[in-house]
C-alpha cells in the first residue's frame, strides 16, 4: 500500500505550480513511476514532463522515476521545429527544424523496443505536445495555432468548428469575465476555423504514432497482454461562448475529455458510461498493476459488471488564477504578469471558481461557484433548455437542489482521500445517502438549508485557505432527528444544535 501524501500544486505555473514547485512538495520523489519501479516495473517516458522543466533546472534535480527518458524542455517545449531534449539527464540537445510530435515518437519506439527485450514489465509514456498551440519565445512567449507535418497540410481543408448554440452566441451568458466578451468578428471567427483545422492535421501524427506503437507491440507479441491508455490532460474551447482559443474553464469543451483504454478484459467499442476523472488515472494503473494507492482517486471500472457497480456520480473541478487566451487574436485584459509568463499579460484574473459536474440516471449538470461569489448552473440534458425556475429533479424544485449543491461542494473543496469518492458519507455518516437524489428528501431541507456554503473572500492565484470561506459541513445525525429530539447536527470541528 502506497499513501499518497495531501499535495498543494493548485497551478500549472509558479508559485502555485511548474517543476520547481513539485520538487519542493516532494512528488518528484513520490509519484506513479516510483511506485511502478517499486513493484518491478521499467519505466519509460519520452516528451513533455511538467511545465517549467527547462533546460534551466533539468539537472537539479533531475527528474525522477524512469529509467529511461527523453524530457522535452522549457522554455522550448511548446515550439513545433525548435525542440530542447536532455536523454536520461544528459545536456539539453536542440532537434532545430524536426517536428516535435514526430520527433518524440521515434524516441518512445526505441523505448518500446528497449522495454520489450527486458523480462520485467514496462510503463511506457510518450506525452506529445499535439495538439497544443505552437508557443514562442520572441521578447515574451508568442502563441499561434499549432504546426503541423508537411505529409498532413493537404488534411480537412473543408473543416469548420461545429455552429452548435455556444459557438459566439449572439446572447451571452456565463458569468464574471466570461460574461463581458465581445462578439467574435468574421476576421477571428476564420482563423479559429483555421486554428481548428490546424489541430487536426497535428493529432494525425498522433494517429500515426498510435498506429505504429500497436504494430511494434504487435510485432512483438505483447499486444494482448498490454494495456494502452489515450487520453488527454484538457479539452478545448475554440470561438464557444465567444471565446478565444483556450482551456481553463469548466465549461465541457474543456473539461470532458477523451479516455480510451485497450487490453486485456477490455470489451472492444465499448462506451463506458463510468463518471470519472483523472484522478483516478493512478489508482487504475496501480490497480492494472497489481497494486494499490491510497489517494483522491478509485479506480475506472474498466470491465462493463464493474461499471454497473460503480455509484460515483460527481467529477470535481477546480480552477485557480489566469484564464489565458492562446491564439494572435486572445486578449482579455491586464491581468497580473506571473513570475517568467509574459504571456499572461493577455489573461484575465478573476478565472479562480470550483465546480461540480453531477450525472445520474435523473441528472446531468454542473454548479459553479466563482471567487466573485457569482454562481452558475446548467442542465446538461439533451432536451434542456427549461428555466431554473422550472427545474425538478424527482419533483423537488430548484431551491432544493441547490444547497444540496453547495454542501456537496464543501465536501469537495477540502477532501482527502476516499472522502473525494464518497463525499456523501462526510454529511450523513450513517451511509443512507449515497447521491444527489437520496439527498433531496425532504426531511433534510433544513439540514441543507443551515450548511455553511462556498464563497471566496479574493480572486487568488492559487490556493489560500484564508480567502476560500468556511471549509467544514455539518454532519447529519440520524438518530436524533428520528427520536424527533431538536435536530442536532456536528460540524466536523466541534457541536452546534439547531432547532
Ligand atoms: C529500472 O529502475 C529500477 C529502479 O532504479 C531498477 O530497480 C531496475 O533494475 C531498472 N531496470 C533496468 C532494466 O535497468
Ligand atoms: C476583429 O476582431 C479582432 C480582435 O478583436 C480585431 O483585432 C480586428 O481588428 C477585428 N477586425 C475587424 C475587421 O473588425
Ligand atoms: C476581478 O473582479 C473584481 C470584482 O468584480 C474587479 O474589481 C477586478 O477588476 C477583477 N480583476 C480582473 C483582473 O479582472
Ligand atoms: C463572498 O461572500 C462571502 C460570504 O458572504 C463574503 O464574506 C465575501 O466578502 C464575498 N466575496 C466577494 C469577493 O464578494
Amino acid at each position: 500500500m502506497i499513501v499518497v501524501l495531501s499535495l498543494q500544486v493548485t497551478d500549472v505555473w509558479a508559485p502555485y505550480g511548474g517543476y520547481p514547485k513539485i520538487v519542493r512538495e516532494g512528488i518528484n520523489e513520490n509519484y506513479l513511476p516510483i511506485w511502478l519501479q517499486g513493484i518491478g516495473y521499467n519505466t519509460y517516458y519520452s516528451g513533455k514532463l511538467w511545465n517549467q522543466h527547462s533546460i534551466e533546472n533539468y539537472n537539479s534535480p533531475y527528474a525522477g522515476g524512469f529509467n529511461q527518458s527523453d524530457f522535452l524542455l522549457d522554455p522550448f517545449t511548446y515550439e513545433y521545429r525548435n525542440a530542447w531534449m536532455t536523454r536520461n539527464g544528459g545536456p539539453p540537445v536542440s532537434y532545430a527544424g524536426q517536428y516535435s510530435p514526430d520527433l518524440t515518437a521515434e524516441k518512445a519506439y526505441g523505448f518500446l523496443e528497449e522495454a520489450l527485450g527486458h523480462d520485467e514489465p514496462f510503463f511506457l509514456v510518450h506525452a506529445p505536445i499535439a495538439s497544443h498551440g505552437d508557443i514562442k519565445l520572441a521578447g515574451g512567449f508568442v502563441s499561434d495555432q499549432p504546426q503541423y507535418a508537411e505529409r498532413h497540410a493537404h488534411l480537412f481543408k473543408e473543416y469548420q468548428i461545429p455552429r452548435g448554440d455556444d459557438f459566439n452566441p449572439e446572447v451571452q451568458g456565463g458569468v464574471s469575465w466570461v460574461r463581458e466578451l465581445p462578439r467574435l468578428n468574421d476576421t477571428v471567427i476564420a482563423y479559429s476555423d483555421e486554428y481548428q483545422r490546424a489541430r487536426l492535421r497535428s493529432l494525425q501524427s498522433v494517429d500515426e504514432m498510435v498506429d505504429k506503437t500497436v504494430k511494434i507491440l504487435e510485432e512483438s507479441g505483447q499486444l494482448d497482454n498490454t494495456y494502452i491508455i489515450y487520453t488527454t490532460d484538457n479539452g478545448y474551447h475554440i470561438a464557444q461562448h465567444r471565446m478565444a482559443p483556450g482551456k481553463e474553464c469548466g465549461f465541457e469543451t474543456d473539461v470532458h475529455i477523451p479516455l480510451v483504454v485497450r487490453g486485456p478484459g477490455i470489451a472492444a467499442g465499448h462506451i463506458s458510461k463510468a463518471v470519472t476523472s483523472h484522478t483516478d488515472l493512478a489508482s487504475t494503473i496501480m490497480e492494472l498493476a497489481g497494486s494499490s494507492i491510497d489517494s483522491d482517486g478509485t479506480p475506472i471500472p474498466l470491465t462493463a459488471e464493474r461499471e454497473n457497480n460503480a455509484r460515483v456520480e460527481h467529477v470535481t473541478i477546480e480552477y485557480w488564477g489566469l484564464a489565458i487566451p492562446e491564439g494572435i487574436y486572445g486578449y482579455y485584459g491586464d491581468a497580473n504578469m506571473t513570475e517568467g509568463m509574459n504571456i499572461s499579460s493577455h489573461a484575465v484574473g478573476n478565472n479562480t471558481y470550483k465546480a461540480i459536474r453531477v450525472i445520474g440516471e435523473e441528472y446531468n449538470l454542473y454548479y459553479a461557484v466563482w471567487c466573485t461569489n457569482e454562481t452558475e448552473f446548467y442542465d446538461l440534458n439533451p432536451d434542456y433548455g427549461h428555466l431554473a425556475s422550472q427545474y425538478a429533479i424527482a419533483g423537488r424544485s430548484f431551491d432544493n437542489i441547490v444547497p444540496r449543491l453547495d454542501a456537496l461542494m464543501m465536501v469537495l473543496k477540502s477532501c482527502k482521500g476516499q472522502e473525494c469518492v464518497r463525499p456523501w458519507g462526510t454529511l450523513h455518516p450513517a451511509g443512507d445517502v449515497v447521491s444527489l437524489i437520496d439527498s433531496l428528501d425532504s426531511r433534510y431541507d433544513v439540514f441543507y438549508q443551515v450548511q455553511p456554503k462556498v464563497s471566496f473572500s479574493k480572486c487568488e492565484l492559487g490556493y489560500i485557505r484564508e480567502s476560500e470561506g468556511p471549509q467544514d459541513v455539518v454532519q447529519f445525525e440520524k438518530d436524533m432527528q428520528e427520536q424527533g429530539a431538536p435536530v442536532k447536527f456536528r460540524y466536523q470541528g466541534g457541536f452546534s444544535i439547531w432547532t
